[in-house]
């Protein structure tokens, strides 16, 4: 499918915003001390400690809370939205024209119910899903967690979804949205590693014509084996079946090691896929803060900002690996306009947000999208 031609670049106005706090986790005001009404930010001041008691401080139920509203917003509030937030920077990357460089990353809007809330929010991109051939439950709650100290979240989701045709069926009706979308595809719990391959390819008939690309994903943590299907072998097989008209890009684990990154590159240019995501979700509980270990012990994967330096060194390890022959949508553990740019230094040509938009909200994506600005010619991208 012409990617960019589906999704027509819409070219927003930008609007100059007062400068708000940096800091991730403001410190807590003592009796008698006042935030300076210039200062305050309207997401970390007022809306952030709002989410974050909703539901007795059930992450989950804050997350469900969230979507729920994003996907009810009428028209005139999207538009306002769109004033505040959209940032156009085009740039074309995988023959596909991205309207700014920083994306919504997989797994925040898994059946994506709230599509036209994203692109009015600034992401130049979205990620849905990981979505499975079937549909499927996922892990029993509690399943996701916030380490608030560490900037941190921790999740053993294990891919909750309402399935590939409920999400093809949904996409249809909501028809093309102003920005690139990417389908993630996972593999079904109940389907066997030895079927996945037929299993990816359900969802993949399923939902690629409504994609500007695929995300394989076979690299979380919370899926039994399914990370096994980053060796060679199986990935080999895996991108021979999803050759088609639509880029395929393949997401990896920041776990792996060099060794086996680079086996994995090697099959993912023989096969021609179009990209890497790099990183998915840690087994990895470095960088926690002492007041947030009593949660390192939860399984699951851990992401945001103990996660900045490994994706950051994944990132460049596959640009330099494969002469920046394979472009890099880079996520993991992006806190601040600064983390972003240091992964685009590192050979990242987009990036996602997760954590990050959960901690910093959207003035992260706007401030991004702006610094994330210059097109940076000295690579092949
Ligand atoms: C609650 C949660 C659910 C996620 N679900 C998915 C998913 O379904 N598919 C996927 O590829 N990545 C998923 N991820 C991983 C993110 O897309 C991202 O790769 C990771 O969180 C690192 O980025 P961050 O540090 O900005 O959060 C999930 C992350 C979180 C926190």
């Amino acid at each position: 499918m012409p990617c960019s031609g589906r999704n027509s670049l819409r070219h927003d106005r930008l609007h100059r915003a007062a400068p708000g706090r940096t800091e991730l986790w403001p410190r807590r005001r003592g009796p008698g001390e006042h935030a300076e009404v210039s200062t305050v930010n309207l997401f970390t001041d007022v809306a952030r400690p709002v989410l974050f008691r909703l539901g007795g401080g059930d992450a989950e139920h804050a997350h469900e809370w969230t979507l729920k509203r994003l996907a009810s917003l009428p028209a005139p509030a999207l538009a306002a939205l769109r004033s505040r937030y959209a940032f156009s920077a085009p740039v074309d990357v995988f023959g596909v024209r991205f309207p700014n460089r920083v994306g919504l990353a997989a797994g925040m809007d898994k059946n994506g119910i709230a599509l036209p809330a994203w692109p009015a929010l600034g992401f130049g991109f979205v990620e849905v899903g990981t979505v499975t051939a079937k549909p499927q439950p996922g892990n029993d709650r509690p399943r996701l967690f916030r380490l608030k100290e560490s900037a941190a979240i921790i999740n053993r989701m294990g891919f909750n979804n309402e399935g590939a045709a409920a999400l093809a069926e949904r996409l249809a009706a909501v028809g093309p949205l102003p920005v690139p979308l990417g389908v993630s595809l996972g593999k079904s719990k109940v389907t066997p590693l030895d079927e996945a391959v037929d299993d990816y390819l359900t969802s993949y008939r399923l939902l690629h014509p409504y994609a500007d690309y695929i995300a394989v994903n076979v690299s979380s943590p919370n899926t039994p084996g399914l990370r096994t299907l980053q060796d060679k072998d199986s990935m080999a097989a895996l991108l021979k079946a999803l050759n088609g008209p639509v880029p395929v890009l393949v997401k990896i684990a920041p776990d792996l090691t060099e060794p086996a990154i680079a086996e994995l590159l090697e099959v993912c240019l023989e096969q021609g896929a179009a990209g890497i995501i790099a990183t998915n979700t840690t087994l990895a509980r470095d960088g926690l803060a002492e007041s947030d270990q009593h949660l390192a012990g939860e399984a699951g994967g851990l992401s945001g900002k103990p996660l900045t330096e490994r994706s950051r060194a994944v990132v460049k390890f596959v640009h330099d690996e494969t002469g920046g022959r394979l472009p890099i949508i880079g996520v993991g553990g992006i806190m601040s306009a600064d983390d972003a740019s240091r992964l685009l230094d590192a050979g990242a040509s987009l990036v996602q947000l997760y954590s990050g938009f959960i901690y910093r909200g959207p003035d992260l994506v706007r401030a991004v999208a702006r610094s994330a600005r210059p097109i940076r010619s000295h690579r092949a991208r």
